[in-house]
């Protein structure tokens, strides 16, 4: 698909060729990208830090930001320590040069996700592992693979959110196919972060549609291990911070024995400037946010509930899940064309997306941000539900599949 030259951008809504369009598209699932603390917080640091530090962390490109950035992520985060990387891709990457260090690369099996962002494949097939994948969400799977494999030391590695087709990763049942001490279980939060784990009664662990562990409390936006209640100090965490936190960078977390191995191991962190301080000073402040405004992480849970039901009954074929994005497509690629031209000609814009890993060659990524209004949603759902019943798009009887 062509890239779409996007001039403006708010929360909820895009410019493209001078007309505003109501956007469910990319990844600012709590608008934090556009939230004025949040901008006032790189306004702040501007003055103080400038545009970079213009050298390593480990030479003289440490800030302050930086530290305190990686302190309160991690108490956030309920992990023993966290370390920053350029961006989320470099994060995995980073974990995977120190997992190697740390264990030997003859004796760890990487095993993964089939549909695992293409960060994570990268990084494991870069740091030297061999890789096993098993089928996508399939954990029985996964523990055949690693059954097949004794006294090999384990990294199962996958997304906690897939980013392509919305769909959670099952952590407690991959939890428990490691066997040692020295296994690990990484999850790449990137979509899981600011989304899942929602507070209120709805967000109590047990109760439908929010599994968790009884008893362990689930805190706003935390991720997907914290949907799942899960602590083990072999899980460790690893994102992005330009998502649910609106700002740029990444990051990975867990016990600090870990951490400091990727300090000292990782050539992607010591060879690389970090993530610009106005960021991490920004950053700091989204992750305030998240506590100070709950209301943020209940709306978006709100709208995902609202949009999946509507969709689900324009026979979309789209489950109930707490995730924010949603994929479907029709049974023609022409169709898909044509629905995406009629929605944008109402002024919505539905990406329509060719990515990888996702349900299909072509598909539509839709997702859901804290900051659309009900009334931008009513539109997005009138709009779809008029172009579907268009001829040329109309549904047939199997014509959509959700993922
Ligand atoms: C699952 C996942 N991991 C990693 C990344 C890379 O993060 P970044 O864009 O910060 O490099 C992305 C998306 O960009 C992603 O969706």
């Amino acid at each position: 698909m062509p890239r779409v030259p996007i001039e403006s951008y708010t929360a909820s809504t895009v410019t493209i060729g001078g007309r505003e369009y109501i956007a469910f598209g990319g990844c600012n699932y709590l608008g934090l990208g556009n939230h004025p603390g949040v901008k006032a917080a790189v306004v702040r640091a501007m003055d103080r830090l400038g545009l970079t530090t213009s050298a390593s962390r480990e030479t003289s490109g440490n800030t302050v930001e930086h530290d305190l950035l990686e302190a309160e992520l991690a108490a956030f985060l309920d992990f023993e320590a966290a370390v920053l990387m350029p961006e989320g891709y470099t994060a995995n990457l980073a974990l995977a040069q120190a997992l190697g260090a740390e264990a030997g690369r003859g004796r760890t099996l990487a095993v993964i996700d089939q549909r695992s962002h293409r960060s994570i494949k990268d990084a494991v097939e870069s740091a030297g592992f061999e890789v096993a994948l098993y089928g996508h969400l399939d954990h029985a799977d996964a523990r055949a693979i690693i059954h097949r494999h004794p006294g090999r030391r384990i990294m199962l590695w996958t997304d906690g959110v897939f980013a392509a087709d919305g769909s959670i990763a099952p952590l407690p049942e991959l939890l428990a196919c490691l066997r040692g001490p020295d296994d690990r279980l990484v999850v790449d939060d990137c979509h899981g972060l600011g989304v899942l784990g929602a507070p209120g009664p709805s967000g109590t662990p047990g109760t439908p549609g929010f599994p968790g562990t009884p008893g362990v409390p689930v805190r706003p936006g935390r991720g997907t291990i914290a949907y799942f209640g899960l602590r083990d100090r072999r899980l460790v965490w690893t994102s992005t911070l330009a998502k649910g936190l609106g700002c740029y960078g990444g990051a990975i977390a867990g016990m600090r024995a870990m951490i400091d191995a990727v300090r000292a191991d990782a050539g992607i962190y010591k060879g690389t400037t970090p993530v610009p301080p106005v960021l991490a000073a920004a950053c700091r402040e989204a992750l305030r946010v998240v506590d100070r405004e709950p209301g943020l992480v209940e709306s978006l849970a709100r709208h995902v509930r609202r949009v999946r039901r509507s969709l689900a009954d324009l026979g979309l074929g789209i489950e109930d899940s707490p995730s924010a994005v949603m994929t479907f497509v029709l049974d023609s690629p022409g169709k898909m064309r044509g629905l995406a031209a009629s929605l944008m000609e109402a002024g919505i814009f539905v990406p329509l997306i060719d990515y990888p890993n996702g349900p299909a060659p072509l598909y539509f990524r839709l997702s859901v941000c804290a900051m659309h209004t009900d009334e931008q949603i009513e539109a997005m759902i009138r709009a779809m539900d008029q172009a579907l019943a268009a001829p040329g798009v109309g549904l047939d009887a199997a014509g959509a599949k959700g993922a």
